[in-house]
């Protein structure tokens, strides 16, 4: 008994095939995970959004907006606005007693996101605000300012 059938294929044919099939699928997929790494995340949003009002933030506190990737600070003459993105390879860094810090490989930045240790070597970016005419803050990722540049509310 045989196991070709009418056609004149054999099921070891079938299975070499399917193998073939299965491993170039497997090296695709791979490679475009491995190809996203590389696409920077901050590239997935909107450049200029709102953020609410002044009364959102609470005074001399740091805010984390997840959707946007950013922390907010406010104080008592006006507010700020720093990337939440590590600049190593682009964790989201989480506030820390005297700055913040990255939890993948342990960068440390100062609250003016300057960089203190660890595997990054640039500082976090601060970004433009501008009121707009409803009376809400904007922030413009395209506009890079000093750390200590605030809009004044
Ligand atoms: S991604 Fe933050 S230290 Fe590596």
């Amino acid at each position: 008994m045989t196991d070709q059938n009418e056609t004149g294929h054999t099921r070891r044919d079938f299975i070499k095939r399917f193998s073939v099939w299965a491993a170039v699928s497997a090296g695709i997929l791979a490679s475009i995970s491995l190809l996203r790494q590389f696409v920077p995340r901050i590239s997935r949003y909107q450049k200029r959004f709102k953020i609410g009002r002044k009364n959102n933030y609470p005074v001399n506190t740091f805010t984390y907006l997840a959707d946007k990737q950013l922390f907010v600070y406010r104080d008592h003459e006006g507010i700020r606005a720093v990337s939440a993105v590590c600049t190593h390879l682009g964790c989201i860094i989480e506030k820390s007693d005297d700055g913040f810090q990255c939890p993948c490989h342990g960068s440390c930045y100062s609250e003016e996101g300057e960089v203190l240790s660890g595997a990054a070597t640039k500082d976090l970016p601060w970004y433009e605000l501008q009121k707009d005419v409803d009376g809400q803050i904007v922030v413009d990722q395209s506009r890079l300012v000093d750390p200590e540049r605030k809009l004044y509310i």
